[in-house]
């Protein structure tokens, strides 16, 4: 498999060709079986990319959805991933809600996780061991170049047989929930949405930097021979050109 790269002139630009890149993907999924899956990310960046899904005429009701990671409060909380993803995308788009699958992130954060990663094994009906394989995974990354809730030292970037799990993030003082890097890597296809200059050192060291995934976890994917698709824009993009 091969990364891509797209450089767009703005974010507005990288999130809406990273939003026709998933519908693609998830139609050519829907050719070959009934239902797909996709598991986004959160943040600011992907608003638009969330506002472009919603306007595109598209049928959610083959589509099941889950997160990439949920910060650790209610879903109405102003940082929660869910409400971010409802307001812009699963209300507008009228998505089936028995096909959002979130993570109760009002619990206690081991619980959220426990019954999140659950979820996961039940909708994919999983053997013990195995882990699912979203057809579409959406990634972020962070301006220290994290990615998901999987921030720089943490151990569990090492983890390749977890789901999901509760990990405790010292420099935003909050629990966050987050899949694991054995599922991430297991995506059929991943696209990464990285926009803005505060994320072009971030981007320099997930391509420049030598592959070391605890340092910057963005490097996820890159020597691992997944499908990866980067849509970033020029200011992210600075010290790639
Ligand atoms: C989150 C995200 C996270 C995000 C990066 C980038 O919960 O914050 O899932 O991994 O992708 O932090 O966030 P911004 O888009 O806000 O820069």
């Amino acid at each position: 498999m091969s990364v891509h790269r797209k450089i767009c002139p703005d974010p507005v630009a990288a999130a809406r060709a990273c939003a026709q890149e998933i519908l693609a993907l998830l139609d050519a999924a829907l050719d070959q079986q009934n239902t797909a899956t996709l598991a986004i990310s959160g943040g600011r960046s992907p608003a638009p990319m969330f506002e472009e899904l919603a306007r595109q005429r598209f049928d959610w009701d083959r589509v099941h959805l889950f997160w990439v990671d949920e910060r650790a409060v209610p879903p109405a909380d102003p940082q929660s991933n869910y409400r971010l993803a409802h307001e812009l995308l699963l209300a507008p788009a009228q998505v089936p809600p028995q096909n959002v699958h979130r993570v109760e992130a009002e619990l206690p954060p081991g619980e959220a996780a426990r019954r999140y990663e659950a979820e996961i094994r039940s909708f994919f009906r999983l053997a013990p061991g195995s882990l699912p394989q979203f057809d579409v995974i959406h990634r972020g990354l962070g301006a220290d170049a994290h990615t998901a809730s999987l921030f720089p030292g943490e151990p569990l970037i090492d983890d390749r047989e977890g789901i999901a799990a509760a990990v405790w993030v010292e420099k935003l003082f909050a629990w966050r929930i987050t899949l694991l890097p054995g599922v991430l890597l297991n995506a059929r296809h991943t696209v990464v949405l990285a926009t803005g200059a505060d994320k072009a050192v971030a981007l320099r060291n997930v391509f420049l930097a030598p592959y070391e995934p605890k340092q910057f976890p963005g490097q996820l994917g890159l020597r691992e021979g997944i499908a990866m698709k980067w849509f970033v824009d020029q200011a992210a993009a600075r010290w790639l050109e």
